[in-house]
């Protein structure tokens, strides 16, 4: 068992400009350049894994008694998260009052924060698959669990676990479409 560092002493522990964190597990193929460009930071034990698995696996039985018959079966086959293959999980927070930005832009709309946050994912998405390295983004997750097991401030609002990793193979097709579940719907534009 690795041992816990010091609350918070990595730069790339704190906020962002929009108020995102980042809570890394360490690199082991992925270089920590990449990490860094990722916005990772690289200190926190791999130790959490397990526990962050075993909360997945509870989350996803959870999910799947919810559908039955052949959905439920549907359900099970698939693949929905790839925390034991991925080199690099991120644990992303959002600081709920960030001194950065006094506040501007966020009195009427708070949850603008946790959207600034998915935008710097998105960032980080486009800029990992530019570089040949996947993401994928793991929501089934209880939240609370995951902050405990983090052991995350209290003002911090988890946002999203993503896992990153050069894909085992290379496809364009998304997995729900390869299976069946759901196809791409028509977008619903509406002219105002
Ligand atoms: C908000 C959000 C949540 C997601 N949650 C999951 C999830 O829990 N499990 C999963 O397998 N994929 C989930 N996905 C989809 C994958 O992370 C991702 O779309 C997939 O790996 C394909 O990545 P690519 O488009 O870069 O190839 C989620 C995607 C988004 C945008």
């Amino acid at each position: 068992m690795a041992a816990r560092r010091a609350p918070f002493p990595d730069r790339s522990d704190r906020a962002g400009p929009s108020g995102q964190v980042a809570r890394g597990h360490g690199p082991s193929t992925i270089s920590r350049q990449r990490a860094t460009l990722a916005g990772a930071a690289c200190g926190l034990a791999r130790s959490a894994r397990p526990a962050v698995t075993a909360n997945f696996e509870t989350a996803n039985a959870s999910a799947a008694r919810r559908y039955t018959g052949k959905r439920r079966s549907d359900y099970a086959a698939l693949k929905l998260a790839g925390l034991r293959d991925a080199p690099v999980h991120l644990a992303i927070f959002t600081a709920t009052d960030p001194d950065e930005g006094h506040g501007l832009g966020r009195q009427t709309m708070p949850e603008m924060l946790t959207f600034s946050t998915v935008c710097a994912i998105h960032s980080l998405w486009l800029a990992a698959r530019a570089d040949n390295i996947g993401v994928g983004w793991v929501s089934i997750l209880d939240p609370a669990a995951l902050h405990a097991t983090l052991d995350a401030p209290a003002n911090w609002h988890f946002t999203a676990y993503l896992c990153l990793g050069i894909a085992a193979q290379p496809d364009d097709t998304p997995l729900l479409h390869r299976t069946g579940w759901q196809d791409n719907t028509v977008t619903d534009w509406h002219r105002v």
